[in-house]
């Protein structure tokens, strides 16, 4: 186990680290300066581009993964994109119909929710796609076509590197759908290239390894952690509470900032620490606003901002920064994402709490 580990004390923080790499491995052979090449799509294109609705289905990171996606792959595509829960769309039998392309996210492949929903979409006639890690799984075999993540093998419970080869999987899919519109080419480009400098941008967010550290130690002994975010973001915010909440046991809520008026301002005071991610991006001026409105609160910030852009997000004196490099809007959720793992793994560690094995989880939920 301990070769396997390499140099890292944790599988968690050995798949932090990882994440520049498995991320080149994830897209290799797969983007071309003209577009991107996904062999396990190709003969379901033209049914993927007539579907009327993409519904994204999946549990816990890989359900947050989709979220991300959820935003460009509207935009590239122009098909409206709908979420779904495994467990819930079983619970109310949503309606599914054949015009339907219902895209089923899982790591393991073997998530039983997902399985179960996976059959119930199969039975009601929608094109099932699958996005996995995990070559030959039940999911990989069941679903009409799929492509893979190639994130090499995850073995810490909470999942890191395989959320953020899921975002560049489905960054690659809406690219390959969007491939016949003229009009967003350009854009299509812009991220194609964002795509190729990813890796790099990850190892340098990674350097911030000492300073989650150190904000993990001003907030060990806080009971809960509040996360706003809001377009690109919000799933940065589930996710990232997600992460604090499975490995740390610390109580902790992603937020839309959109919906921070109705009702979680009541909670901000001196002492709940709240991240607010406000990189650069079309609701930059919205998460603006958000931050003045906590300030005047005096609520307890910690600000997560692009690069050199301290002084425009504009807060005062008593709030934390994390600066984070800029990339193309619709990838920041990777950068963004890495900031929050490596607090919650070392929020773990200082908490004397198992990191690769939390308390009454799985890795993969096989039951239902
Ligand atoms: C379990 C794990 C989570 C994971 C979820 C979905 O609850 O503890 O980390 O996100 O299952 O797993 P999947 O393999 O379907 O992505």
């Amino acid at each position: 186990e301990q070769i396997k580990k390499g140099s890292y004390d944790h599988f968690m923080q050995k798949e932090i680290h990882e994440q520049p790499h498995s991320l080149t491995t994830t897209m290799r052979g797969r983007l071309k300066d003209s577009g991107v090449v996904l062999g396990g799509l190709k003969e379901h294109l033209k049914t993927l581009r007539r579907n009327r609705r993409v519904i994204f289905i999946g549990c816990g990171t890989s359900y947050n993964a989709a979220l991300a996606a959820r935003p460009f792959v509207e935009e590239l595509t122009g098909i409206p994109v709908t979420m779904e829960v495994a467990s819930d769309l079983l619970d109310r039998q949503g309606p599914i119909y054949r015009e339907d392309t219902a895209v089923f996210v899982s790591q393991s492949g073997e998530t039983a929710d997902t399985l179960l929903a996976l059959e119930y979409a199969l039975e009601k006639g929608a094109l099932c796609v699958g996005v996995t890690n995990t070559v030959g799984s039940t999911l990989s075999r069941k679903t009409h076509c799929g492509i893979h993540i190639n994130a090499g093998c995850e073995i810490g419970v909470a999942s890191t590197k395989a959320y953020t080869s899921q975002i560049v999987v489905m960054a690659m899919i809406a690219l390959a759908i969007g491939s016949d519109q003229l009009s967003t080419q350009p854009r299509r480009e812009s991220i194609i290239t964002g795509l190729s400098s990813l890796p790099s941008h990850v190892s340098e967010v990674l350097k911030l390894d000492a300073e989650m550290k150190d904000l993990a130690s001003s907030l060990i002994d806080s009971e809960s952690l509040l996360v706003f975010g809001r377009g690109y973001n919000y799933a940065t915010a589930l996710e990232g509470a997600l992460k604090v909440k499975e490995v740390a046991l610390m109580h902790s809520e992603g937020m839309l900032a959109g919906e921070m008026k109705h009702g979680p301002l009541a909670l901000v005071d001196e002492n709940l620490p709240i991240i607010v991610i406000a990189t650069r991006d079309s609701c930059f001026s919205k998460q603006k606003s958000v931050i003045q409105q906590l300030l005047s609160r005096k609520g307890r910030l910690i600000i997560m901002c692009s690069e050199g852009d301290i002084s425009a997000v504009g807060p005062s004196a008593s709030c934390r920064v994390i600066q984070v490099p800029e990339v193309a809007d619709c990838l920041q959720p990777v950068i963004n994402i890495i900031p929050l793992q490596l607090l919650a793994y070392h929020l773990t560690v200082l908490r004397g709490f198992d990191v690769d094995q939390p308390r009454n989880l799985a890795k993969s939920v096989t039951t239902q």
